[in-house]
Order: structure tokens, then sequence, then C-alpha cells
């Protein structure tokens, strides 16, 4: 069975009207349209369809059902493709045809296709999967929701493939070429905006873009930026040239200049300076730019990401991306390890293996890394304590707010170290990034207006240590219904996150959930009736904040044979992991290991809501361009 509906849109962050219609309204989309004072066609139909060669698609269209023209078999490319029979659809989603809701599932592999027409819709009416209550949503939320592609299935005059552009009506022109004249400042003729503060008084040039503009007539206030950081530039008509006037009447958002002026100090000013502007050199006279005038809404920013990483909240938000890296970097080297890459291309999973991506591999199957942690603990037995830095992949199936398919990773491994050390480490660099953050990107943490009281408490105090048995008990004990077996869920983190306010180490899970490589023991602790339950002695570290779990990680095993045991209990292929059970017969040491994601911090840190604004080109199960 999928999620239900209305939960899976709000796990997604996506906004919507929750309607309910009276008992008595009739079956029917004509009837509940009429009810919610809609049209048919705002009532979207989920249908099933299946291929000769046994692919289900799913087609969302409003009103009319019958509608659906011979465009489908060009859209799902076979040529024979009937309506799924009820008992399919059944045991495919869970759900009885009709009521199904179309976007809470995404099987793999499962391809939706919306009608391009209901675009026109200002507000689209889809089932709530239970009979009296509609969920209205927009467009384009919808869309997202369900990760379907757009195409024309109904419209039988218009073609179903974009018609023929002309390459000459895409090309630019005139003042919106770029400017040939323009001569490069050597890089010691120019001034970054950060470092302005130490040029009060004088004449300096800077290379950017005006962001934005305002006007009384007289003045001209362009608001400029250059990469590391924004100033405003004032331009007097009557203090500059007629040209410089007119270029800075010419200057469009995002357009790029070179700018001359006096940096003067200016205490109502975000930066505390300002410029008198006394040149322009205009580089390029942008066209219309897409995303600058009105507010508007995260899919649309995000279809445009490679525009909107200009605006004020991704360059805040990277670059404390950036300072993560350089404090990790450091934090390491201080604490005597060694940089240490380990390969994407691996054969075999580190975690849970449902979520690998395969690869075609010269004719065999490889993965795309989950985690580089296997290879970091060959690592150690030469190096002794080791991390590596570099993308991950999970195929994660869900489309929350703290998932993507790409991910950062930082695996640190250390030989002679124990599962108490390993938190000890975990401690101190969590502590050292949040503190350089605070201490070094104020002005991003500003712009994001992030309030920093429970991170500079994370700087500082302790963090919270509990097993994972502990934390499930003063969970169930404030109200909640919990399972001792299983993992943390999503509720339970953020519960935890509310009521410490401070990082917590959730220590011996039940080895269970957990990955194969883990040290184990059994507990004497009673579950339920069930004795003898056997533990990991591992760690996950929950952030404060809704922040979730940021940190994996384990005292590994070091018993060859248990090891063994464990892979073929799991199924996994033993040939495969022969190297690393060498691990463990050459001279094998107690070693200890985390893994940290980089984004899950960062949206932790910098508390952006969703995991797809920490870093520049985010992939998840519903972004995949540009
Ligand atoms: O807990 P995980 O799966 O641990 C490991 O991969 C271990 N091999 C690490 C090790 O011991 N060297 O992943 C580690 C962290 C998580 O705590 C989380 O922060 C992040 O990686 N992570 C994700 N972040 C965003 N999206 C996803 N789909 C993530 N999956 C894991
Ligand atoms: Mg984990």
């Amino acid at each position: 069975m999928f999620p239900k509906a209305i939960d899976f849109l709000k796990e997604l962050g996506i906004e919507f009207e929750h309607k309910q219609f009276p008992e008595s309204t009739e079956k029917g989309a004509a009837n509940v349209a009429k009810a919610l004072g809609h049209t048919e066609r705002q009532m979207v139909k989920t249908l099933i369809f299946q291929s000769k060669d046994g692919e289900f698609v799913c087609i969302l269209v409003g009103g009319d059902q019958n509608a659906v023209s011979k465009h489908l078999k060009k859209v799902v490319g076979s040529k024979d493709v009937r309506m799924a029979s009820p008992d399919d659809i059944k045991e495919l989603t869970g759900y009885v045809v009709g009521s199904i809701p179309p976007f809470s599932w995404q099987k793999e592999n499962f391809r939706t296709f919306i009608d391009e027409s209901l675009k026109k819709e200002e507000v689209l009416g889809v089932g709530a999967g239970r009979w009296g209550e509609e969920i209205m949503i927009s467009f384009n939320d919808l869309v997202k929701a369900s990760n379907s592609q757009i195409v024309n299935l109904t419209d039988k005059e218009k073609p179903i493939f974009p018609e023929v552009i002309h390459v000459d009506d895409l090309k630019l022109s005139g003042e919106h070429l770029m400017s040939e004249e323009v001569d490069l400042l050597p890089e010691n003729e120019k001034v970054s905006i950060s470092e302005i503060n130490k040029f009060v008084g004088k004449e300096i040039t800077i290379q950017g873009w005006m962001y934005n503009k305002r006007s009384s007539g007289k003045i001209n206030f362009l608001q400029l930026r250059d990469g590391s950081g924004f100033i405003q530039a004032t331009v007097e008509k009557s203090e500059v040239a007629k040209d410089v006037w007119d270029n800075s009447e010419k200057l469009t958002i995002e357009s790029s200049c070179q700018v001359k002026g006096l940096v003067k100090e200016e205490p109502r000013s975000p930066s505390g300076f300002e410029l008198d502007v006394r040149n322009i050199d205009i580089i390029q006279i942008a066209p219309e730019y897409p995303i600058g005038k009105k507010e508007h809404g995260p899919e649309f920013l995000f279809k445009q990401r490679d525009l909107y990483l200009r605006s004020k909240t991704p360059w805040a938000v990277l670059r404390i991306r950036n300072q993560m890296f350089l404090s990790i970097t450091k934090f390491f080297e201080e604490e005597g390890f060694i940089r240490y890459d380990t390969p994407i291309l691996q054969p075999t999973s580190c975690e849970d293996t449902t979520q690998l991506f395969e690869v075609d591999y010269y004719g065999d199957k490889m993965y795309l890394s989950q985690s580089g942690q296997l290879y970091s603990e060959a690592g150690i037995m030469a190096f002794g304590k080791v991390y590596d830095f570099g993308p991950v992949f999970r195929a994660e199936k869900s489309k929350t707010r703290h998932h993507l398919s790409e991910l950062w990773m930082m695996d640190a491994e250390m030989a002679f170290y124990n599962q108490e050390m390993n938190m000890d480490l975990q401690e101190r660099l969590v502590k050292r990034i949040v503190g350089d953050v605070l201490e070094f990107r104020k002005t991003e943490l500003e712009i994001l207006e992030r309030d920093t009281t429970i991170l500079e408490k994370v700087a500082k105090e302790p963090f919270i240590r509990m097993k994972h048995f502990d934390v499930k008990k003063l969970i169930e004990d404030n109200g909640m219904e919990v399972d001792y077996m299983d993992d943390m869920t999503t509720e339970e983190e953020i519960w935890l996150g509310h009521h410490f306010k401070n990082c917590v180490f959730i220590e011996d899970y039940p080895f269970a959930v957990k990955s194969f490589y883990m040290k184990k023991y059994t507990s004497m602790k009673t579950y339920k009736g069930k004795e003898g339950i056997e533990n990991a002695v591992n760690s996950d570290l929950v952030a404060p904040e809704e922040g979730r779990e940021i940190i994996g990680g384990s005292q590994r095993e070091t018993d060859y044979n248990l090891l063994v045991e464990e892979i073929i209990e799991r199924g996994y292929p033993l040939d495969d992991y022969e190297w690393y059970l060498d691990i463990r017969k050459y001279g094998t040491v107690p070693h200890s290991g985390f893994g940290i994601g980089l984004e899950r911090t960062l949206r932790w840190i910098t508390g952006v809501h969703h995991i797809r604004e920490t870093i520049p080109f985010p992939r998840s199960l519903v972004i995949r361009k540009p």
C-alpha cells in the first residue's frame, strides 16, 4: 500500500486544499465537481494502462476519459496499449480503481503522464484515497508530486512533439551580445565587494552584475553583486557624465558590468558601505530576467536553478556549504587523518541493497557508491586514520525534504578506536563545524534570518547520549506509540530534537535494522516479552530543529567468522566481499567509523526548509534537471 496522499503531500511541503463534499453526493466526476463548485474538467482521473510488453503507465486526464486519443500509443511508445485490469491495479497499488490517489505512489520505473491541457486550469481536484474527500492542488504541484511528464493526450489537432524551432529566433542580437570593448582588469586592480571595507575614501572598480535597481528620477540606486558580496551603488544624474547616467538607465536585472566608484561608509546599508559611481562599463545587457520581479514558488525557482543560484538565499547557503568543507578538511588535518579517496564505482553494496543505482560496466553489473566505508576500512590498515569526501548515491524511493539521490558524504574510519572514542570524535567535529559557521559566516546566517540560539548551545554544551531502547521508552512515556524493534521514525527523530534542543546520539539500535558490518552484542533487555535481542554497537546522531539523522556510525565487527555468517545470512555474494574479509584476516584491530551527510547537516545549520536548497544542482526522485 502506498502512503496516504495527504501525508505524502505534507511531507513534500506542497500546499493544497483538502475538501470534503456532502455524503449525499452521487458517484461520478461530474457530481463531485458540482458539489464542490468546480467544472468536471478540473476533476482529474487516474487511469492505468498496460502496454503489450507488460509496462504499466499512469495517465492523468480531466473530464471525459474517452478523450484520451491515439496520442497515447505514441506517448507510451508501444503499439498495443489498453486499460489495465482492476485486479492488476489492486495488486500493483493496493487501491481499488477509481479511488486511487495518483501521486502518492511511485513504483520503480513507473511512468506517469499528465495531459497538457490541464495546465489551463487554475486548480485541479484529485482523489484523497477515500470517498467524500478531494484534494485541490495546482497543476505544477500535481506534476511534481506525481513525478509526471507533461504530454498532449487529448488534443487530436495538435502534434504531440513540439513544433520545429528556428535557430534565428533563439539567437541574441544587438545590445544583448556581450561587449568586446571592455578591457578585463588585472586581478590586482579590482576589488571584491567582500573587501570593500579596506577602501573607504578610495576610488575602486568592481566587476559584477546588477541584481536590482531603484530610481528617484535623479538618482539611480543600483544593487550590485560580484559573487563575494552585495553593495548598493548610487548614480547621481547631476554628478556624472551623460554616458555614465545613460548606462545606468540601460542596465537591466542581471546585466553584467564593470563599475568604478568612491567607497563611502553608509550605516543605513546592510553592508555598512556604499559606492558613489564614477563610471559604468556595460559588458552585456541581459534580456528580461525570468526570475526577476515577483515572488516565485520553489517549484518555479528550481526549474531555473541555473539562474536561481544567483539569488541571496542560495548564495548564503552554498557559501556555508563551502565553509563546512573547509572546516572538515582542517579538522581532520589537525586530528592526524589523511584524505583517502574511495571509488564511486563499486561491485558490492555497503548499505541497504534496495537503494543501489546499477551501472552497466563493460557488460557487467556495478553500482554507484552508497558510502566509501568498506574501502576506508582497508585504508586504515595502511594509514591508521582516514577520511573520504565525495558524492554517494541512494536510489531513495522517498520524496521527503530530507532525502537526495545524489549527496555528499564524508566517511571517517579509525584504527584502534572503540565506539566511545568514535562518538567523541563526531562530537568534536560537529562542534567545530557549527562553531566555525557561527564565527565566520555571520553575514550568510543573517541573510537566512537564522535564529542561532540552538546552534550556539550545540557548539558549547555536551551532546545527549542515550540507548535506542531508552529513547523509545522516553518517547512512549510522552504519549507516542513506538516500536522498540524498529528504526527511528521521522516523527520520533523530530520529537527528540525538539525535546532536547541539542544533538542526540542514539546508541545501540536493534542489529536487525542496521548494516551487516556493525559489531553486535546480545542485550539483556526484554522488549515486549522478547528476550536476548541483538544490538549493534553503533550510534546515529540526530540534530535538533528537525535536522533528523545527520551521522551514522559504528564500531565494526572484527570477528572473521561472524562476518562471514552475516554476509551469507543477508544473501550477499561472499566472493565479492573476500577482499573486505581480508581486513579481518591479516592483523585486524578494533576499529570504528562514521559517515556524515553534508546536505542533511547543512539543511539543519542553515534552517532551510528543503534539502534541495543545499546543493547547487539537486538530484532526487523528482528533480533531475537542469
Ligand atoms: O547512515 P548512513 O547510511 O551510513 C553509512 O553510509 C555508513 N556507511 C557511514 C559510515 O559509517 N562510514 O549514511 C550516513 C549519513 C546519514 O546520517 C545522512 O546524514 C546521510 O548520510 N544520508 C543522506 N542524506 C541525504 N539524502 C539521503 N538519501 C541520505 N542517505 C544518507
Ligand atoms: Mg543511517
